[in-house]
């Protein structure tokens, strides 16, 4: 991909919507279902800078996608800038169309390398991370960062405004913000305001994220930041057609509700994407999504129960065609 598509998608996409970074679950089969149901852009999992700085082979197999996910926009976490400038490197060499940068994550594994969320309390080693990742790459970068964290020893927050207002002068493309603060990573309530406000400081893309669960919030959000778009995450569980609805909605204010049959045919779908990427590991894979798919059905719990062993394609379509 050429060129920053970040801006060709704020000229065109009104609002943008993307698909958040999410560890084990926006694998490449995924974010082809999200495209599909229309995601105008897809971030990877996170990926480790180190693990790519050492060349690790695992991390590298993290690193495919298919063309029709365009624009990919891979994200990195870690906390060594010189990690990051080779990691820059080789995302573009790889081909992504952009490569964010994580400064938002709560999970142990991250936090205790002294990667993700807890990075907000040291703006200075922030902006060495954005700009040896500017260093390394002429692709566009992106960060994600949170509503607020607090500072260690102290009951004084550190926000996202503070650190859009640390990094703003250099050339960053886009930010999502979650819009929740660290203490309280999936329950608390969305900080509208702030995204408002970083939105009215920062030149680049604002995407909104946090709760985001059908379309009437999608408009919610849009409506009490501004923001140039969105980050769905959670709310595409078992439902990645939530951006055909969002879009929809937003332009003609209504949606379809997908029926079972619907649904059958869009898991379908995603089998065989999982099954093309990874062959029958992809499958295995699958199995969460497979039994987010049919939450809520009359015979869910049945269906879950053989879902949840599911080996082949054949597997899934006989279970499929035997309920109603
Ligand atoms: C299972 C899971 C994995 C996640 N992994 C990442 C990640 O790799 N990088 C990241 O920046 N945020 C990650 N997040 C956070 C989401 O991108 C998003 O910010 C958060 O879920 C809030 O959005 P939601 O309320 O729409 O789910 C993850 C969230 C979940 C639930």
């Amino acid at each position: 991909m050429t060129g920053n598509f970040w801006q060709k998608l704020k000229k065109k996409n009104k609002p943008i919507l993307a698909l958040a970074p999410m560890a084990g679950v926006t694998d490449s089969a995924f974010r082809q279902i999200c495209k599909y149901y229309g995601a105008d852009v897809v971030y990877t999992e996170m990926i480790s800078a180190d693990g790519l700085y050492y060349d690790s082979h695992k991390t590298l197999g993290l690193l495919k996608f298919k063309k029709s996910e365009q624009p990919v926009v891979i994200q990195l976490f870690g906390k060594n800038p010189s990690a990051f400038v080779k990691a820059a490197k080789i995302c573009e060499d790889v081909g992504f169309a952009g490569i964010d940068i994580n400064f938002g994550c709560p999970a142990k594994k991250v936090v205790a390398s002294g990667g993700g969320v807890t990075l907000m309390r040291d703006l200075d080693k922030c902006r060495q991370i954005i700009e040896a990742v500017l260093a390394g790459t002429k692709l566009p970068i992106s960060i994600k960062v949170r509503a607020s964290i607090k500072k260690e020893g102290s009951d004084e927050r550190i926000s996202a405004l503070d650190f859009i207002r640390y990094i703003k002068d250099l050339p960053v493309s886009a930010v999502m913000v979650h819009g929740r603060p660290h203490e309280n990573p999936f329950g608390a309530a969305i900080d509208y305001e702030m995204i408002k406000n970083i939105k009215q400081e920062f030149a680049g893309v604002v995407l909104a994220n946090g709760g985001i669960t059908k379309p009437e919030e999608a408009k919610i959000m849009i409506d009490k930041t501004q923001a140039d778009g969105l980050g769905l995450a959670r709310g595409l569980y078992g439902r990645p057609w939530l951006f055909k609805q969002v879009k929809d909605y937003l332009k003609i204010g209504k949606y379809k509700e997908f029926k079972p049959s619907d649904i059958k045919k869009a898991m379908i779908k995603h089998a065989r994407m999982s099954f093309e990427a990874k062959g029958d590991y992809g499958l295995i894979e699958l199995r969460k999504h497979l039994l987010w798919y049919v939450a809520g059905w009359s015979e869910a719990k049945k269906l879950r129960s053989e879902l949840v062993r599911v080996k082949t394609l054949s597997d899934i379509k006989k279970i499929l065609k035997s309920t109603a």
